[in-house]
């Protein structure tokens, strides 16, 4: 529909572009390449290089490297929060990526190898798991969310490119490696994770843990091009944001944010940190901003990997939420609550900064608030005809 993918081939002389299928081929190649690479990265026990830049070596000896020509059209379309995230493939979503970070000038700030920005996107898909919910398409959506937010609130204008950057590519790291249960599950199963991390976000703390294990590799970190201060700045940044998507510290940071929001200081970095905090927080549970054909499978996906946690956690004699259980909760129960004391308030919140926030995200929360009202009220409706059948 709006992409032209065509693979470019660029040569001594030029551009050269060939069809769709030797580019689908060739990126196959690539990945089955860095898949074999790819288990130094998990390797656990491999100490980071990067305190010492002289091993950072970067391999340059790629013939050929695919790349998509975008349509114009798919360009502009992908800064809007309508943007049909269903539509594309995971290839293709991995050059809309790469493209947000040409665009917003990412590879210029972090003068970051174009090759190695292929090979990082490549191997943070890999380490995304094919969760019903928390999978690669959600990573793409939190980042496609972060990159519309930064040109519709022009945060150019209030921020450096490297916050910028900050911003993006904690989206993109946010939920690397989640497993598909929840901190509590992790906390009272007493996994590997709860006891490595003592409790305390025992996911937020792996998904940036796994994020920095890929970056400590140096043919795939888009940072390496960067000195030891702005690397600690970013890697600083990355965390706080990759911890902040715990949504156990929702009313904490929400707080911090209101707190500070009437005295807002652009110039003041505790301001700024925490408005990155809560950008990221917005982003992350963003779906019911976008139009209703996308935001609803997303709906789906979310109690599958719900239920899929209940289930276990009977299983296993675990305390299981009513909101999760599939005999209790439904689409509208699980939304109406969320958008109303969640969502909305966050999102007017922002929007006191950032005005066009308003009209092109708060009166879409309002209007799905409202569709799942309605579809509550014939929900109910169905249930007490059927309990007026049985009687
Ligand atoms: C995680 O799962 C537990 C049930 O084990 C539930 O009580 C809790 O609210 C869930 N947390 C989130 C953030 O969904
Ligand atoms: C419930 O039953 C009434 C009367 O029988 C009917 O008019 C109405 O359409 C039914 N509602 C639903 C949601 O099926
Ligand atoms: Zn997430």
């Amino acid at each position: 529909m709006f992409i032209i993918c065509f693979l470019s081939l660029f040569l001594a002389n030029g551009l050269k572009e060939v069809e769709i299928e030797k580019c689908r081929r060739d990126i196959k190649e690539i990945k089955r390449e860095l898949f074999s690479s790819e288990k130094k990265v998990i390797d656990y026990n491999r100490i980071s290089s990067l305190s010492d830049e002289k091993k950072i070596s970067l391999k340059r000896n790629i013939p050929t490297y695919p790349k998509y020509t975008l349509s114009q059209e798919t360009i502009d379309y992908l800064k809007q929060p309508t943007f049909d995230i269903w539509y594309w493939e995971p290839n293709e979503m991995l050059s809309l990526l790469e493209h947000m970070y040409h665009e917003i000038g990412l590879v210029d700030e972090f003068n970051i190898n174009p090759i190695t920005l292929k090979r990082w996107l490549l191997c943070v898909q890999e380490n995304y798991r094919n969760n019903p919910f928390h999978n690669f398409r959600h990573c793409f959506c939190v980042a496609q969310m972060m990159y519309g937010m930064i040109h519709l609130c022009e945060l150019i204008k209030f921020m450096p490119v490297e916050d910028l950057g900050i911003l993006l590519t904690a989206a993109v790291c946010h939920d690397l490696d989640h497993p598909g249960y929840n901190n509590t599950y992790q906390i009272n199963a007493r996994t590997v994770l709860a006891i490595r991390y003592n409790d305390i976000s025992p996911l937020e703390n792996h998904h940036c843990a796994v994020a920095f294990q890929i970056l400590s590799n140096p043919e795939c970190n888009i940072f390496s091009n960067c000195d030891q201060e702005k690397f600690k700045r970013i890697r600083a940044g990355m965390t706080m944001l990759i911890l902040a998507t715990d949504m156990a510290r929702h009313t904490e940071i929400m707080d911090k944010f209101n707190s500070v929001l009437p005295v807002f200081d652009f110039k003041n970095k505790e301001h700024v940190d925490t408005l990155k905090m809560v950008l990221i927080k917005c982003c992350d549970i963003s779906n019911e901003v976008r139009p209703m054909e996308v935001s609803e499978p997303w709906v789906d996906c979310l109690l599958e990997e719900y239920f899929n946690q209940a289930d276990r956690e009977k299983l296993e004699g675990l305390p299981v939420a009513p909101f999760m259980d599939r005999e209790k909760v439904t689409k509208p129960s699980a939304q109406i609550g969320f958008i109303k004391f969640v969502l909305l308030p966050m999102f007017e919140n922002v929007a006191k900064l950032f005005p066009k926030i308003e009209s092109n995200m708060v009166v879409q929360l309002q209007g799905a608030l409202e569709r799942y009202k309605e579809m509550k009220i014939h929900e109910d409706a169905m249930k007490s005809n059927q309990t007026i059948l049985k009687s």
